[in-house]
């Protein structure tokens, strides 16, 4: 099962690769530029929006309110459909795909026109697929794909791959790994739930950046854990097995040295590996915070950016993913061709998909990137003036 993961992850980043090299919208770590056809923001949505979705329902289900992203997704999904005169049915299923799956039977019942799912573990839906195919019900994955179903009719997230990918070159152009520094710095790494589709992405994406430091021993994994999802998976992206997996990595192999780099592919887990450097001294004169990546830009993230305990995040504009999905939404129910710029592959089908762009943030311009931008208010984020 393990191994059929593996592969199919690494097909998904194939057909992802040649995807976007096709569209042309592969990024550079430095790229900070607004997307460049991203529709128009929800929360600015007049109010006299064509009602394209008068007398329509939508079921809308999300995996957690735990991470504030989720509730971001949510509520960004919600007023935009609502601002079109959709009906939107919103529930959270605290991380159990169970839950969720009564959730969308629900919805089918109760006659929604079409179901947008963040999924918890993507490949554990199956019936309730079914039931949906049965309905002729169109379902729309966010930002999570449906794997091994030949019922996932479209698919919007961000460009899963290029997070991983623009991880990894952070990392490279902060150790000057690029201009031929040689170390050799300690290096341990982080994966994310092993049923989150995006997390083997993530892996590979960051992984194709530094496997060659790794051969070549400028990076050291003192623990020689690189594995996903074997040796590095954190469950649920939960941040205390996080933060208890960095504790003991720390006393394992760092009692008499430290640790220079962390590669965390989101800001649940970076929030745990802080915790567990901070309790084990770094920060501290002779024992500074090792290179740390992140992504979503949660607030209590950018706090820890703004301190010197994260180095970057990347953020993913969840207003553009929300409007992206109005903007399948109403194409398919208006029998109009539903925008994509990309396909990946979920083991059954190729399922037409739209990447959204992604941007990082770190110390020096999360302001512009997040407060000027109208994402965040400066009194949301901890530590900020
Ligand atoms: C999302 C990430 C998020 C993670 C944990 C992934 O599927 O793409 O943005 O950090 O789930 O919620």
């Amino acid at each position: 099962m393990k191994n059929l993961k593996r592969l199919l992850s690494i097909a998904l980043v194939l057909v992802m690769v040649i995807a976007l090299a096709a569209c042309g919208s592969q990024q550079t770590p430095d790229s900070t530029t607004t997307p460049s056809a991203p529709a128009e923001q929800p929360s600015q949505a007049p109010a006299e929006q064509p009602q394209t979705g008068a007398g329509k329902k939508v079921g809308v289900t999300m995996p957690t309110k735990s991470l504030q992203r989720w509730n971001e997704d949510g509520a960004n999904v919600k007023a935009a459909l609502e601002a079109k005169g959709y009906t939107v049915d919103l529930q959270y299923a605290d991380n159990k795909q169970d839950v969720q799956n009564s959730q969308i039977e629900n919805q089918i019942t109760m006659g929604c026109d079409v179901l947008v799912i963040a999924s918890i573990d993507g490949g554990a839906l199956g019936g309730v697929l079914q039931q949906a195919k049965a309905a002729n019900i169109p379902v729309i994955a966010y930002d999570r794909l449906l794997t091994n179903t030949d019922k996932c009719d479209y698919y919007a997230t961000f460009d899963n791959y290029g997070v991983g990918k623009m991880q990894g070159e952070f990392i490279e152009q902060a150790l000057g790994l690029d201009k031929g520094a040689k170390g050799p710095f300690n290096l341990e790494c982080f994966g994310g739930d092993p049923g989150d589709n995006n997390a083997y992405l993530f892996n590979q994406g960051a992984m194709d950046v530094l496997q060659k430091y790794i051969d070549s021993g400028v990076l050291v994994v003192k623990s020689g854990q690189t594995k996903f999802p074997d040796q590095i998976a954190i469950t649920n992206w939960d941040s205390k097995a996080a933060q208890d997996r960095m504790d003991n990595l720390l006393t394992a192999y760092y009692a008499d040295d430290i640790v220079h780099v962390v590669l965390s592919p989101n800001d649940s887990l970076a929030q745990g590996i802080v915790a567990s450097l901070k309790s084990a001294g770094y920060g501290s004169a002779g024992k500074p915070y090792p290179v740390l990546t992140g992504q979503d830009c949660d607030k209590i993230n950018v706090g820890q950016i703004i301190r010197g305990e994260q180095s970057m995040s990347i953020f993913k504009d969840t207003r553009v993913l929300a409007n992206q999905v109005i903007a399948m939404t109403d194409a398919i129910l208006a029998g109009q061709q539903v925008p994509t710029n990309a396909t990946y592959n979920n083991g059954v089908i190729d399922v037409p998909s739209y990447n959204c762009e992604i941007k990082f943030a770190d110390k020096n311009n999360w302001k512009e990137l997040l407060v000027d931008s109208g994402y965040y208010q400066l009194s949301d984020i901890p530590d900020a003036q």
